[in-house]
């Protein structure tokens, strides 16, 4: 194992240099210590020339950004990615094929929120933490925190959700699981990466008010209860600035009022100007020679190497502005394994794959069930299982959150596995991907992108295989039910980078339609057997009237991870009562999401929020418009009852206090959603705002106090012509349900 660097104990302006073990090859080696102030990171920067703060501050490799070699400070190693340490690449841009990097492939983030279980977040960051350190790496790129404004942005897979309160609650608990293993995390990405189609320059149109209370909060909360050590700038501008050097965003908001003493790393060539990057809050500058010439990178050429140095010595630009970035950068290291022994980590261990398998038990959602769920394998004889993705391997797909898992069970592995010689399984795929343009619009603007590797020209069907759906129908006619696994593919089929990709980084969807002749399967599939349970799997939902309505039962698996085929295997045959709840609005087309029906999607050069703080549930139960799943909805296979709300003041506090009781005939989980309605507000409002949850497990016929407390800032509004939040004197409805549409009990209150 080659040694990385070293712990510093600047003693009277000399240098004690310490080290711990790392998987990259860098430039220094040496041995551990720990034990460093603000004072010794300043004696250290006053050791350092022009040009050795300035290889701090920019790449060295992929994903290594530099170190000062004659004080032995070491390169800092990041690594992708949100759900999974990701292939090992070395100092290039290319996978090494011979790397030990196998990991943990846990769910993707939308199913991680599904969960509504912070406790599992925390353990989601914890595997992270650990996985990262065990293979050497400082920070981790994740979580993916972007807010799900459209239903066809490709990243979503990779975001929590349409609500900025279940963004930062999930998050926070990632962050302090990643971060008490000393691995950073690098929450991303900052602000209002909304969509892929021109990501690059694409300029989104944010009121302040909007800004502040849909698109940061969730970034609020993990730097300020979160802790999180560093933070991921976007690619896109908001209000004309590139985000990644943006005044107001990094100066005023994240640096000044957050108080933020972390790193603000680019995303991958998202730095565009030298002089805003010095100025507006850039720290480090990653990946520039992606539009440049990514197999010959020159990193002296980089906006913060030589260009830097000029605007420096030219006294256009103070160099404290570099010492602040220089300071950062090395309180960072000190926070990390870079600097200091956080213990060993460990990879692909049980309790690793442990929590993927909880994750995916307490995500995957069951929307529709008209008592085919569960299926019981003592009284079936034959189940056709049906569907292309039923046996589709996810780990390496999605763009540069993929990850090489040491396994993956498939939702048809998972069925045969716990079924086991009790029912006769009989397989089909029923479609095949095929090669669509006409179905996906592109990033643009990343020219570069389009050169990279796996240019294979892959030669795929063009239309929908009618012989696989012949199949598939018999198949289905004899069985005495049927489990179809259908829904998006996550595209990188081989194709080349952002080409075919379907649901994944660097490319939008153009609608909801199920692709590759699914939706008329589905509907042949239920007319010969009615007895059938749909499965989606996806980043986000596709559209639903023409087959949901004759379809008995539906389940929605998002990207469930390496035991995602266990988990769905278990909740379709009962052996686990599902408990995930939309954390995303399941509406029929995109044309019915107000970033679509009010606002822009994806715009062209800028997109105009027009929708404002109008996003998801805000939009859809205010304007009470028609939707297949409110936020928040999930289904049981028992039920629960709530009574007894109770809400008090205590100050600046309110206690929401309420009971569930576990009505039906087996244990199962439930979440106590508390939302916020303003009676008679002085500016339009939501009707609601979710600012509470809980979620408690109940044995059958048993109850629980729920208790959660909120405080003012729960009440609050930013208002858009004080450009400050709010507590508006009146009558507050708190509301207390178990989705956004299913207020079960509700109390007032004056503020
Ligand atoms: C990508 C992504 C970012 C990722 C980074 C490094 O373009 O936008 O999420 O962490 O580059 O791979």
């Amino acid at each position: 194992m080659k040694y990385k660097l070293f712990i510093l104990t600047v003693l009277a302006g000399t240098v004690l240099l310490i080290s711990c073990n790392s998987g990259l090859e860098t430039e220094n080696e040496g041995t551990s210590n720990m034990n460093v102030s603000e004072a010794a990171i300043d004696s250290l920067i006053n050791l350092m020339t022009l040009d050795e703060k300035l290889g701090l501050i920019h790449a060295s490799s992929s994903f290594t950004s530099g170190g000062v070699p004659r004080l032995d400070i070491p390169e800092l190693v990041f690594s992708d990615g949100p759900h999974g340490v990701r292939h090992e690449h070395g100092r290039g841009w290319y996978a090494l094929e011979d790397a030990d990097d196998e990991a943990t492939y846990l769910p993707v983030g939308i199913n991680l929120a599904s969960t509504w279980n912070r406790d599992l977040g925390y353990k989601f960051g914890e595997v992270l933490g650990n996985e990262a350190k065990e293979r050497g790496k400082d920070v981790l790129l994740g979580p993916g925190i972007n807010i799900i404004r459209s239903p066809l942005n490709g990243r979503n897979f990779e975001y929590l959700s349409e609500d900025p309160f279940l963004t930062g609650e999930m998050g926070v608990g990632y962050v302090k699981g990643l971060q008490d293993q000393g691995i950073a995390a690098c929450p991303k990405h900052y602000a209002a990466n909304n969509q892929e189609t021109d990501r690059h320059n694409i300029d989104a149109l944010i009121s302040r008010r909007a800004m502040h209370e849909i698109y940061f909060p969730g970034f609020k909360a993990v730097v300020q209860d979160g802790g999180a050590w560093s933070i991921m700038g976007a690619y896109n501008k908001i209000n004309g600035q590139y985000t990644t050097h943006h005044e107001y965003l990094n100066n005023e908001i994240l640096k000044g009022d957050w108080e933020f003493d972390g790193v603000v790393v680019s995303d991958w060539a998202s730095v565009k100007d030298t002089r805003e990057a010095l100025l507006y809050g850039t720290d480090i500058e990653m990946g520039t020679e992606l539009l440049r010439d990514f197999d010959n990178p020159v990193y002296e050429e980089f906006y913060l190497a030589r260009p830097a140095k000029e605007m420096i010595e030219s006294g256009e630009v103070d160099e404290s502005y570099v010492d602040d970035k220089v300071r950062r950068v090395l309180r960072l290291m000190h926070r990390t394994t870079a600097m200091n022994d956080h213990g060993p980590g460990k990879r692909n261990v049980e309790e690793h794959q442990q929590i993927a398998l909880d994750v995916a038990r307490e995500g995957i959602v069951l929307l529709k069930n008209d008592g085919l769920l569960p299926l019981d394998k003592n009284e079936i004889q034959t189940i056709a299982v049906i569907g292309h993705n039923a046996t589709r391997h996810f780990a390496e797909r999605g763009g540069s959150s993929q990850v090489r898992a040491l396994y993956e069970i498939t939702p048809l592995e998972g069925i045969r596995n716990l079924v086991g010689d009790d029912v006769e399984i009989v397989y089909a795929e029923g479609y095949e991907p095929y090669y669509d343009e006409s179905l996906f619009r592109g990033e643009g603007g990343d020219a570069a992108s389009q050169s990279r590797e796996n240019r294979q020209e892959v030669e795929l069907a063009r239309s929908a295989n009618q012989e696989l759906m012949q199949e598939a129908i018999s198949v289905a006619e004899q069985a005495d039910a049927v489990i179809f696994v259908g829904g998006w593919i996550h595209g990188h089929e081989g194709m080349p980078w952002g080409q075919g990709t379907y649901d994944a980084e660097a490319r939008d969807k153009l609608n909801l339609k199920l692709i590759f002749g699914q939706e008329e399967l589905i509907r042949k599939i239920n007319s010969v057997n009615d007895q059938t349970a749909v499965v989606i799997m996806g980043g986000s939902n596709v559209e639903m009237d023409n087959w949901l309505p004759d379809t008995p039962a539906y389940v929605h698996a998002w990207y469930p991870g390496m035991e995602g085929g266990t988990a769905l295997a278990e909740i379709l045959f009962g052996e686990v009562n599902p408990s995930g709840k939309l954390p995303m609005t399941f509406a029929n087309s995109h044309e019915d999401y107000p970033s679509h029906s009010i606002g822009e999607f994806p715009g062209d050069g800028t997109v105009d929020y027009a929708e404002d703080i109008y996003v998801g549930y805000r939009y859809f139960d205010t304007h009470n418009r028609q939707v297949h799943f409110p936020f928040g909805f999930g289904l049981s296979y028992t039920t629960f009852e709530f009574s007894d709300l109770k809400v008090d003041r205590e100050d600046d506090k309110v206690i929401v206090q309420s009971t569930v009781t576990n009505t039906g005939d087996r244990e199962g989980a439930e979440v106590v959603q508390v939302y916020v309605h303003h009676e008679n507000p002085s500016v339009d409002r939501p009707i609601r705002e979710l600012k509470g949850f809980d979620k408690v497990e109940l044995a059958a016929g048993s109850s629980a106090t729920v208790t959660i407390e909120l405080d003012e800032s729960a009440f609050k509004f930013y208002h858009p012509d004080q450009d400050e939040w709010v507590l508006e004197p009146g009558s507050y409805e708190v509301q207390v349900g178990n989705s956004s549409r299913d207020i079960k009990l509700t109390e007032k209150i004056n503020w």
